[in-house]
C-alpha cells in the first residue's frame, strides 16, 4: 500500500494537535498498535513544537510543512520550517540540551526513541527539516540514528 499527505499550516501553537492527529490517521492502516500510534504522535508533536517555538520563536506567521507517507509497512514523516535554523545540530540533539532554560531539552530524545530513524538537516537563517521513519510490525525499536 502507498499513501502520502502534505500538510502546510501557520506556526500557531494549536496546530500541533492538527499535525499529530493527521499523521496518526495516515499511519493507522499499516498495522501500528494504539500505543505505537501514541508514540508516533509524541514524536510529531515534538518536531512541530520545535518548528513553532524555536524555528519561528513563537511568531505565528511562519509556515510549517509536514509531509507523511506510508509505503508498505513503513511510515516516513518530515517536518520543515523556514525559521532561524540550528547552528550546532549535534549539540542540539544532546539529551537535556536546550537553548531555553525553561525547557527540558528532550524533544530530539523522544523523536529518536519513538521512531526507528531520525535525520536532522538545518542551516542558520534558512530553517530546519527533520525526517523520521518507523516500521509497523517491528518488536523492540532498533534505532538507526544519524
Ligand atoms: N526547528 C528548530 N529550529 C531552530 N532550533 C531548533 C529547532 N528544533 C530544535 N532546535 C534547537 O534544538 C534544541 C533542542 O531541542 P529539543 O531536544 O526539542 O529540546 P527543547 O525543545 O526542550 O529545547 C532547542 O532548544 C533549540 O535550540
Ligand atoms: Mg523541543
Amino acid at each position: 500500500m502507498i499513501n502520502r499527505m502534505i500538510l502546510r499550516f501557520l506556526s500557531v501553537a494549536d496546530n500541533v494537535g492538527l499535525a499529530r492527529v493527521a499523521v496518526a490517521q495516515l499511519a493507522a492502516p499499516i498495522g501500528f498498535s494504539l500505543s505505537d500510534l501514541e508514540e508516533i504522535k509524541v514524536a510529531v508533536s515534538e518536531a512541530v513544537s520545535n518548528a513553532i517555538i524555536h524555528g519561528y520563536q513563537g511568531r505565528a506567521d511562519g509556515w510549517v510543512e509536514v509531509v507523511a507517507s506510508v509505503v508498505d509497512d513503513e511510515l516516513t514523516v518530515s517536518v520543515e520550517d523556514w525559521g532561524v535554523g540550528i547552528a550546532d545540530i549535534a549539540k542540539a540533539r544532546e539529551p537535556a540540551y536546550s537553548t531555553d532554560p525553561e525547557r527540558m531539552g528532550l524533544g530530539f530524545v523522544f523523536m529518536e526513541s519513538f521512531m526507528h530513524s531520525l535525520v536532522v538537516e538545518s542551516a542558520p537563517g534558512r530553517g530546519t527539516r527533520v525526517e523520521m521513519r518507523r516500521k509497523a510490525h517491528v518488536g523492540a525499536l532498533s534505532r538507526d540514528v544519524q
